[in-house]
């Protein structure tokens, strides 16, 4: 029985988290804390009868340190961040507020009330973060390994990428009991409709256009929500302090495979479930029209970073002025 407080539990991430340790784990309580952004929802996580939710910031040192000591916490898997690649572009600030300061006043908290004050508790501060702090693969290259060359490319990876040496900066400095993982790109239930494919799903059942940047050829790792949460199980259950483990899914695609799949996946479902057409009498696959006739492509005609690839290309919105080019 333990009492585990998880930053960002109403998110997307978190929030399948919450629910996947809440079935396996029924005695821990799960302390939830989050500030409800946009990207957050308590409904997520409301029918988990071990959660308890606390709707406040990360950034509140003190209150972690009460939630930290009065509810006997003895491990912290940190899931809150602002986390959509596009966004950082258009406004860096908010990712340097909660991704950075956010995750030192948790580092802060963790070192008053596990070390300093002398509890002797057992601990562990689990951060969870991105494979984008390695920068961008290219559709030849290898998996990237955590010995990888953190190279950050947009303002929320180099968030990540600092708060990342942040962790292992309070393991060396100060002795915290610190893991940490960086996933590739997830998917599942409970994700906000800017990321990839929830929004293009959308997209397709209203008809609306599927925006492609560049040639679509931008590769990522594809990670399903409920093994990532397996993997974090296992780095919590076996991992060494002070150590960082990737969590991958083993499919790496190029953006428009995806997209592909996506189109696809909705035409074969129009056809095979009755009262799709009147539910969505806007898509094309209500018509009997194939959905990939909603594929934009998007030039972009500001050039504004030298990197290979945009960081967030085939994210929901651009930050750069664009133009229609089919
Ligand atoms: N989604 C992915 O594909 C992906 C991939 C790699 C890594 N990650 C990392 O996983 C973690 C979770 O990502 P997600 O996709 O679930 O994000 P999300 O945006 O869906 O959820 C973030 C949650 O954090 C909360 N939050 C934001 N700022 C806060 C603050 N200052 N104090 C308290 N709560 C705050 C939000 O309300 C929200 O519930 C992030 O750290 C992200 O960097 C995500």
């Amino acid at each position: 029985m333990a009492n585990l407080l998880v930053t960002g539990g109403a998110g997307f991430i978190g929030g399948n988290f919450v629910h996947y340790w809440a079935d396996r784990h029924p005695d821990d309580t799960v302390i939830v804390l989050d500030s409800l952004t946009y990207a957050g929802n308590r409904s997520t996580i409301e029918n988990v009868k071990q959660a308890e939710l606390t709707v406040g910031d990360v950034r509140d040192t003190s209150l972690v340190e009460t939630l930290l000591r009065e509810r006997n916490v003895s491990t912290i898997v940190h899931f809150a961040a602002e986390s959509h690649v596009d966004r950082s572009i258009s406004g860096p600030d908010a990712f340097i507020d909660t991704n950075i300061l956010g995750t030192n006043s948790l580092l802060k908290a963790a070192r008053t009330v596990w070390l300093d004050e002398g509890s002797g508790r057992q601990h562990r501060f689990h951060h969870i973060s991105t494979d984008e702090v390695y920068g961008s693969l290219g559709p030849k290259d290898a998996a990237f390994s955590e010995t990888h060359q953190y190279q950050p490319n947009s303002p929320y990876s180099a968030s990540k990428a600092s708060s990342d040496h942040l962790v292992r900066a309070y393991h060396h400095t100060f002795g915290l009991e610190v893991t940490t993982t960086n996933c590739s790109n997830n998917y599942g239930p409970y994700q906000y409709p800017e990321k990839l494919i929830p929004l293009f799903l959308l997209n397709a059942l209203h008809g609306r256009n599927l925006p492609i940047y560049g040639d679509g050829m931008n590769v990522r790792d594809w990670l399903h929500v409920e093994d990532h949460c397996r993997g974090i199980e296992a780095c919590l259950d076996n991992g060494r302090p002070g150590e960082t483990y990737n969590i991958g899914g083993g499919e790496e695609l190029p953006n428009m495979a995806v997209i592909d799949s996506i189109c696809s996946e909705v035409d074969r479902a129009f056809q095979e479930i009755d009262g799709l057409a009147m539910r969505y009498p806007d898509a094309p696959a209500a018509k009997g029209r194939a959905t990939s006739e909603l594929k934009t492509f998007i030039i972009e005609i500001a050039v504004t970073r030298s990197t290979k690839q945009r960081p967030g290309a085939n994210s929901a919105m651009s930050p750069t002025t664009t133009l229609k080019a089919a």
